[in-house]
């Protein structure tokens, strides 16, 4: 196996191993374009309108192509717009897609799910492969299907995947989530805006990316009104047009690079980073010890003077702390100075992670049950867990493979911050979510190189 290590190659798109020199702190500036859990969502939602759209700062991500490839296997015309980083989809042409087209495009990604709404809207039918993305959990779309069918589709699961009809057209619907799930919430949302009637939508999502989704389908001609408490109402209408629209900011792109700082003492500025989407992780960034400079084109992340404090952080929805911020931060608290705790309510499986830090030096115990907080936003569930986290523990280089999206780049900063080389396989997924992020590793002063 050579050793790649001029900066040309770094490019390589299918760069799977690194070899990592820590101990050398990340300065300078990543740009963070578009989120990609809201820029793969509004690329569905072009299917419901009667014209093109125009998406402007799109991620250049594995899964932006997922959804590029599943939306022309369906007859929709995908291209670069006048803009760098856009995209003009046209679904004038729209059509059936065979199971074949559909399974082999599918890949990694759980959006094929949302396709069922618009599908079944604009063909009276959908076939939906079994759903990928991070193993993070056994990931069931059940809140999904029930709400398919409360809108009057016919939901007939198969061994290779779901197929869906909707031969008398969708009615409103009264929906209310078990739990406060993304893309349920967007599932409702891309179906309830064509259909017949009134869907009202109790116990919703409200993350910032969902509520720029309803700006998207509000600029395609849809009428939603957001209520207080995670209600949600849609009338239907029988036209969509097609949007012009730029995706917020990758959230969790931008806290990654934050906690990057923090854990190498370095100094990051992630231009297109903004404050009121980033408040409640920027007051736990403070609490750590971390300092940040917000100015109107981005925010500057860096560790503060004092050494690195333990808190204690229970992921939540929306406006609690992101369960996809917990992995690159956990890293960060292996260098504060006493006990952290993170208690993880999402996913049942999100802290599998650490078990690769501690190889590194780490002192992370993972206890199954979480922790009672009468204060939760949403009740508690069976499948929560706590880490653990005694420090701080100088970390070493180890041989490491990457376990999901976020699980991965937590490994690349903890090998980034430990003594000595690691060896970090599997870094193909990170190109999932982390537009070049080879490119900015290197720009920040990163010591690598791709030798597979
Ligand atoms: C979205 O996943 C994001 N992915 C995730 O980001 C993110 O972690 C998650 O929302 C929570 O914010 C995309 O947008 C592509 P959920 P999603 O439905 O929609 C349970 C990343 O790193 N559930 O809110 O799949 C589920 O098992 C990814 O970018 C059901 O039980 O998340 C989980 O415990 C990782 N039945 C909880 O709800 C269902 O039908 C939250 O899941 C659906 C969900």
């Amino acid at each position: 196996m050579t050793l790649l290590g001029s900066t040309e190659t770094r490019q390589r798109v299918d760069a799977d191993i690194l070899e990592i020199r820590g101990g050398r702190p990340l300065t300078g500036q990543v740009d963070v374009r578009g989120a990609k859990n809201l820029a793969t969502k509004a690329m569905v939602a072009s299917l419901l309108g009667e014209t093109p759209s125009i998406l402007r700062d799109v991620p250049d991500i594995r899964d932006v192509e997922v959804v590029r490839s599943l939306l022309e296997v369906h007859g929709v015309t995908v291209s670069a717009g006048e803009e760098p980083g856009s995209l003009v989809l046209d679904p004038a042409r729209a059509k059936s897609a065979n199971f074949e087209e559909i399974d082999a495009h599918a890949g990694s990604s759980r959006i094929p799910i949302l396709f069922c709404g618009p599908l079944l809207h604009l063909l009276g039918q959908a076939f939906i492969p079994d759903l990928g993305g991070c193993r993070i959990g056994d990931r069931p779309i059940d809140f999904h299907l029930d709400a398919l069918r409360k809108f009057g589709a016919i939901v007939d699961k198969q061994p290779s995947g779901i197929r869906l009809s909707a031969p008398d057209g969708l009615h409103g619907a009264r929906i209310e989530l078990p739990y406060p799930s993304v893309g349920a919430t967007e599932q409702v949302l891309l179906t309830a805006v064509k259909a017949r009637g009134v869907t009202e939508l109790r116990n919703a999502a409200i993350e910032p990316e969902i509520m720029d989704l309803i700006g998207v389908l509000q600029k395609m001609g849809a009428i939603i009104s957001y209520e207080p408490n995670r209600v949600i109402f849609i009338e239907g209408v029988e036209e969509l047009r097609g949007y012009d629209h730029r995706s917020l900011f990758d959230r969790n792109e931008a806290v990654s690079w934050a906690c990057a700082a923090l854990v190498t003492d370095g100094e990051i500025f992630v231009k297109g980073a903004r404050q009121y989407e980033l408040l409640t992780f920027l007051n736990v960034f403070r609490k750590v010890g971390g300092d940040f400079d917000i100015t109107d084109d981005g925010i500057t992340f860096r560790r503060g003077k004092s050494p690195l404090k333990p808190v204690m952080v229970e992921t939540d929805v929306h406006p609690g702390f992101m369960t996809d911020w917990q992995q690159p931060l956990i890293v960060a608290l292996t260098q504060a100075e006493g006990t952290s705790v993170v208690h993880e309510t999402v996913y049942e499986n999100r802290l599998g992670f650490t078990h690769a830090l501690n190889q590194m030096g780490a002192d992370i115990v993972v206890h199954p049950n979480g922790i009672a907080d009468p204060n939760r936003r949403v009740p508690r569930r069976a499948l929560e867990q706590a880490a653990v986290i005694n420090g701080p523990t100088p970390l070493h280089g180890a041989d490491i493979v990457v376990p999901d999206l976020r699980g991965g780049y937590a490994y690349v900063i903890a090998a980034l911050a430990a003594e000595g080389t690691s060896r970090v396989s599997g870094v193909k997924i990170i190109a999932r979510g982390y537009e070049k992020f080879l490119d900015k590793l290197s720009a920040l002063g990163a010591d690598f190189d791709v030798v597979g």
